[in-house]
């Protein structure tokens, strides 16, 4: 049998368990030490964020980032219907509730329908954006960086703040990519133009501590706030005194040791993944039926998975026969998510003009994207595409 080329692998060598031996001699393992503070640093330097909390995984770093820009039970958050679920998830978290926003061909939320919605369907009172089909207080709007793609996010930036929703950036998949010099007058990271952002290195992101996320921000305020929740909300720490109701959210130092061996990686992943990218286009180039999705002009991408989109609207594909010739192969693809608003605990949700994401879903497919897939096996994979 031949080896299984998945979708996207994590790459560890030498240097994680040079790190991992290295803490697991310091005694310090749990969520103090030297490679948290390293971590935490190295993310400072590289996201250009005033402050940043390693946490257990993304999930956790977008539940706490709700709490901190004040979702309430009852509240609504805006957010794409199409993402991975934890983006939705972690608004029911909070007792709040999602407003299931459309796509567009790129994959992230529409700009245009968050503006439309935002000046034709809500109002404001006392400060404060409320809906007019509910009447419940929107507080938040989750942008997600789809697939490592930035979303335009002046426009959203503009009129959330203008109405005072807090927004978060979703960048789970999105470490090192970057909005051009030109788009915010400075080369910014991905998760540090919100009031919040997100980050997630799990097994399947561009760098991977097996399970790990972080919460970045410019505010103060915010961090402090974020950083006591994290750890238990510890008001006196000698004696015990709590608060509020904090969590167990802190990354520990052993995940930390991975991270920063796995930072020294970044650069070459980006660099091997620009190059895939490059492949995958050049091999599939000039197709009246498929091509490759193509990244916007105004970041500097970090082509985590590269999409392949059936374009032929005469001609209905079926995913799952093209999944399952890929299986046959040992070959691993995937459609995207299924719509958020589509699962069972979200169908009663209010939903906002949904009608790219429907079809999205129906011509899209991942790609294999692990930044040591070689030359060899994206020949094997788009000759494969060709023949179907
Ligand atoms: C867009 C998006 N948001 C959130 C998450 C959650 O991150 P984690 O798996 O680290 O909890 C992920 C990925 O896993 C993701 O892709």
């Amino acid at each position: 049998m031949t080896k299984e080329i998945q979708l996207h692998k994590p790459t560890f060598n030498y240097l994680e368990i040079k790190h991992l031996k290295n803490c697991i001699k310091s005694g310090w393992v749990s969520n103090r030490g030297k490679f948290v503070e390293d971590f935490r640093r190295k993310l400072k330097l590289l996201t250009g964020a005033k402050y940043v909390i390693p946490t257990i995984n993304g999930t956790a770093a977008l539940h706490v980032s709700l709490k901190i820009c004040g979702v309430k039970k009852g509240d609504e958050v805006i957010v794409p219907s199409l993402t991975y679920i934890a983006s939705v998830n972690a608004i029911r978290y909070s007792n709040a509730s999602p407003i299931f926003m459309d796509s567009e061909d790129d994959l992230n939320i529409s700009v245009k329908k968050v503006l439309k919605f935002i000046n034709e369907n809500t109002y404001m009172h006392k400060g404060n954006t409320y809906n007019k089909k509910t009447n419940n207080k929107i507080s938040a709007l989750i942008a997600v960086h789809i697939f490592g793609n930035a979303v335009d996010l002046k426009p959203i930036l503009k009129i959330c703040r203008k109405k005072n929703i807090k927004v978060i950036e979703d960048a789970a998949e999105s470490l090192g990519t970057f909005y051009n010099k030109k788009y915010f007058n400075k080369k910014r990271h991905t998760g540090t133009l919100g009031d919040v952002g997100c980050l997630s290195f799990n097994g399947n992101k561009i760098i991977s501590t097996g399970g790990g996320g972080a919460i970045l921000t410019n505010h103060k305020k915010l961090y402090l706030l974020g950083d006591y929740l994290c750890d238990q909300a510890k008001d006196d720490k000698v004696f015990s005194i709590h608060n509020n109701i904090g969590f167990n959210y802190k990354l520990s130092n052993i995940h930390s040791a991975v991270g920063c061996a796995q930072l020294k990686k970044l650069n070459r992943h980006l660099l091997k993944k620009k190059i895939i990218h490059k492949n995958y286009n050049k091999l599939l180039k000039n197709n009246k039926n498929y091509e490759i999705l193509k990244p916007k002009n105004f970041f500097n991408g970090n082509n985590w998975l590269n999409i392949l989109i059936f374009k032929n609207k005469k001609k209905k594909i079926n995913l799952s026969r093209v999944i399952a010739i890929f299986k046959k192969n040992n070959i691993e693809i995937r459609p995207i998510w299924n719509p958020s608003h589509k699962q069972l605990p979200y169908k009663n949700f209010q939903k906002y003009e949904l009608r790219k994401v429907n079809k999205i879903v129906k011509t899209y497919l991942c790609l294999p994207s692990s930044p040591d897939l070689s030359i060899k096996d994206q020949n094997k994979i788009c000759r494969i595409i060709k023949s179907i």
